[in-house]
């Protein structure tokens, strides 16, 4: 049995004060997350431990105590608080997995500004939708990605720096254009931390809508109270864990559980900035001697592709807990870890709304392959009916998943977008927009999404951004786009599309059509197939019917499309 006892004497006596005492915090008390993640961790005599060691693309190795991550997010801090960014100021950090987007994270925390983490895949047009939406007033990128900014900037007028960290002095600067260097920096001992509290904003990630521009999802500093015990109990982090989460902090889990969580519980961090191979990921885990991974459907079904053999070159034995999120687990995915690994992933289920882990599988907990697992403790959940919303009682039927708000970490809104907010709740539960049954243990199954979304290699992708941005090609008349069923991504993006006259149907023009929206949105965006049509269902109001389209990729029963019509 695991040292923290079972599930159910965890739910039966759980109380978030749980973690609100192990993190001294008072409510009404000053909360800051830049302040936990580092200044708290020196104080507890921590200064000297190694919070973050990072490998990157043929450059040395780096590695950052406690102390360096203190120091080198004052000085971001100080930086940024020098240009007059202040409280509430939205700051996005538009860079690949440098050291930088962790320091950086940690800097505008701490002086009460809103980090803005975007994907540094993002192209143009994906980065000026989001930064629009948010009035962004600072960004932080390299190099290599202010080359997107400046494309974009005569529309920006609100977005008044534009921080470069790896400017190289032989070059322009353009307008706007600011070089910052860490390692040029005189480093700031002491920084005046924001008195942030509970209810401060923190964190706003851009994620997905079916129907309109992406929703700036809203976090507060009291999300760390979830963060850090989900990371805890569901992690199974511990003082000398050397933990890897193979996420972007573009998205979510590079946050909530590769920023904030682990710093806050004071273990030491790994960080790969190289492109994914299994070699590279085994050696990695070997090299840093990694205890505990944090990783993904899609990137596990890569690994089990490249065979069982590639394993057994590795000493993998330091490994001792291993999670998953973002996508379905599959059973044979956790089969396979057991197998060469000699351990299960566990599943986590959550999202970027609610900021932390909701359903998982507990370590010391009966793993069901297949099953996303039980609702966290303090966490009410259940499925609600399709149509009367009302909570199902009947083990195994699917519904609706649902969550009683009130845990720490849940989004407080969706920047701008109030309405959208109200609209995701129902009877006074959440709805995270997914479909579950729960079995006679409690244990929820997944059953897919209740929207149009594309899961892409555990990323979301909405189909309307990627029509619109068909729709600027000069070829495309009309077009709908829906998810296909892929190997190993899960779903991959596929685009039906109608053509203007005097364009042909060719390889030349699908390339051309691909790669336009890769450069304006991002390579999880660009479809991977197009096909052409003579024309689009529609519903007789028009709307085009991308859930008849999606059905016959997936080979579904379409049945009565009166049904699909009044969607
Ligand atoms: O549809 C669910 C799926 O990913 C969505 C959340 O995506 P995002 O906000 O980008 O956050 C991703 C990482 C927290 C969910 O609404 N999803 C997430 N975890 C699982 C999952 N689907 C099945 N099983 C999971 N474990």
């Amino acid at each position: 049995m695991h040292h923290f006892g079972s599930y159910e004497d965890r739910v039966k006596s759980f109380d978030w004060k749980i973690s609100e005492k192990e993190l001294e915090y008072q409510p009404g008390n000053v909360i800051n997350i830049g302040w936990y993640c580092t200044d708290r961790i020196c104080e507890m005599g921590k200064a000297n431990k190694t919070a973050l060691l990072w490998e990157g693309q043929g450059v040395p190795d780096r590695k950052y105590t406690y102390n360096d991550i203190r120091l080198a997010s004052n000085t971001i801090g100080a930086y940024l608080r020098s240009l007059g960014i202040g409280a509430g100021d939205r700051v996005c950090l538009f860079m690949d997995k440098i050291p930088e987007l962790y320091l950086g994270f940690l800097g505008v925390v701490k002086i009460g500004a809103i980090a803005q983490p975007l994907f540094s895949a993002f192209g143009d047009e994906s980065l000026f939708i989001r930064l629009d939406d948010a009035r962004t007033k600072a960004i932080i990128t390299q190099r290599k990605h202010a080359l997107k900014v400046r494309k974009i900037l005569a529309q920006m007028p609100y977005l008044e720096h534009v921080i470069i960290v790896d400017h190289d002095g032989k070059k322009e600067l353009k307008e706007r254009e600011k070089p910052f260097s860490l390692d040029n920096a005189t480093p700031v001992e002491h920084l005046e931390i924001h008195p942030t509290t509970a209810e401060s904003p923190s964190v706003l990630h851009y994620t997905s809508g079916t129907t309109g521009k992406p929703k700036g999802v809203q976090h507060v500093h009291y999300s760390l109270i979830s963060q850090y015990l989900t990371a805890k109990w569901v992690l199974d982090l511990r003082d000398d864990d050397i933990y890897w989460c193979t996420a972007d902090p573009g998205w979510v889990t590079g946050t909530s559980y590769g920023i904030i969580a682990p710093f806050a519980l004071g273990v030491t961090q790994c960080v790969q900035d190289v492109g994914f191979s299994a070699e590279n990921w085994y050696r990695f885990i070997e090299k840093n001697k990694v205890t505990v991974w944090y990783s993904a459907p899609t990137a596990i079904r890569s690994l089990m592709k490249a065979g069982d053999e590639i394993v057994k070159k590795f000493t993998l034995t330091s490994l001792r807990h291993l999670a998953s999120v973002g996508e379905p687990l599959n059973a044979e995915a956790v089969h396979w870890s057991n197998r060469v690994f000699g351990l299960p992933f566990h599943d986590t289920y959550w999202q970027t709304e609610t900021g932390s882990i909701m359903i998982t599988n507990f370590p010391g907990m009966k793993v069901k392959a297949g099953s996303m697992g039980r609702a966290f403790p303090g966490i009410e959940s259940c499925v609600l009916d399709l149509k009367t919303y009302e909570p199902i009682t009947e083990p195994g039927r699917i519904g609706l998943i649902a969550f009683k708000p009130g845990w720490p970490a849940m989004m407080r809104t969706y920047w701008n977008n109030p309405e959208t907010y109200k609209n995701k709740f129902k009877n006074g539960w959440y709805l995270p927009g997914d479909r579950s049954s729960i079995d006679k243990e409690g244990y929820f199954w997944f059953a897919g999404r209740d929207d149009d979304i594309i899961n892409t290699a555990g990323h979301l992708v909405s189909p309307f951004e990627v029509e619109s941005a068909l729709l600027e090609h000069q070829a495309v008349a009309e077009s709908a786009v829906v998810a296909k069923p892929d190997e190993v991504n899960m779903e991959v993006v596929k685009a039906f599309v109608t053509l203007k006259r005097g364009f042909d149907a060719g390889p030349d023009l699908e390339l051309d059509i691909m790669n336009f929206i890769r450069k304006r949105l991002s390579p999880l965006a660009m479809p991977q197939e197009i096909e052409y049509v003579a024309s689009l269902p529609k519903t007789r109001s028009g709307k085009i019917m991308r859930r008849l389209l999606r059905a016959k990729e997936w080979g579904e029963e379409i049945g009565d499309t009166s049904t699909l019509e009044n969607d």
